[in-house]
């Protein structure tokens, strides 16, 4: 039976999640609102829209419609500045190469994001081309913890949902993941990704084989 591997990009395949932080902290400042490392896995996996609606929930803020597609905008172009300085470097220990020997042994690869900067942070770490599919903010309407990304990719894999792995590195993520019967590696905290099926710290410490044992498992 085949496994459709499916992976977020922010967090598990480069370490954005920290200029995501850098920049809604900024971001945040703009409205008097100190934005902490604590609530900022709550933004984690969360599109760009929402995060901000959550940062001026939190801020206690009300700004124009106008002024929140600004702060929007300013955010990315922040976020931006510190993508386009990525390099190859920047991706994070083991994932490359476990994706490459998953692509050895057949298995189909879709990246699974929220972002709509997917395609120019993978061309600019230079593995676009190791994914079958792309399915990211461009591609769905309904964020997650819905598991509507994951479902794309996974149709456009050709796989059963309940025959996909889902690796991620947020609350939101892998919630989306279990909302939809997908097996769901966590990459972080075990006290953050409470929710997740597996819980690594890192690429470096999964097996191909613990992952096909997992799966079939779960199916
Ligand atoms: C990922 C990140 C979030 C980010 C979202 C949208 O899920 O974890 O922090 O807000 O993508 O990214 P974008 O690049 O489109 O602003
Ligand atoms: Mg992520």
């Amino acid at each position: 039976k085949t496994l459709g591997l499916i992976f977020d990009l922010d967090g598990v395949i480069v370490d954005t999640a920290k200029f995501h932080f850098l920049a809604w902290k900024k971001a945040a400042e703009e409205v008097g609102f100190e934005l902490t490392e604590e609530l900022n896995e709550k933004l984690k996996g969360v599109s760009r829209v929402d995060s901000l609606n959550k940062i001026l929930e939190w801020a206690g803020a009300t700004v124009s419609q106008e002024k929140f597609d600004e702060m929007a905008a300013n955010k990315n172009a922040d976020y931006l500045t510190y993508v386009d300085k990525m390099t190859a470097d920047d991706i994070l220990p083991g994932v490359e190469s476990f994706i490459r020997e998953a692509k050895a042994k057949g298995y189909p690869i879709a990246l699974g994001s929220a972002s709509k900067n997917a395609p120019r942070i993978l061309k600019h770490v230079g593995i676009f081309d190791l994914f079958d599919t792309i399915a990211d903010g461009n591609s769905v309407t309904k964020a997650k913890p819905d598991p509507e990304v994951f479902q794309v990719a996974a149709k456009a894999l050709n796989v059963p949902y309940a025959q996909c792995v889902v690796f991620e590195d947020s609350e939101a993520g892998v919630e989306a993941a279990n909302n939809t019967n997908m097996l769901s590696i966590g990459l972080g905290s075990k006290d953050v990704l409470i929710e997740a099926d597996h819980v690594f710290g890192s690429f470096t410490e999964i097996t191909l084989e613990f992952i096909e044992t997992q799966a079939t498992t779960n199916t």
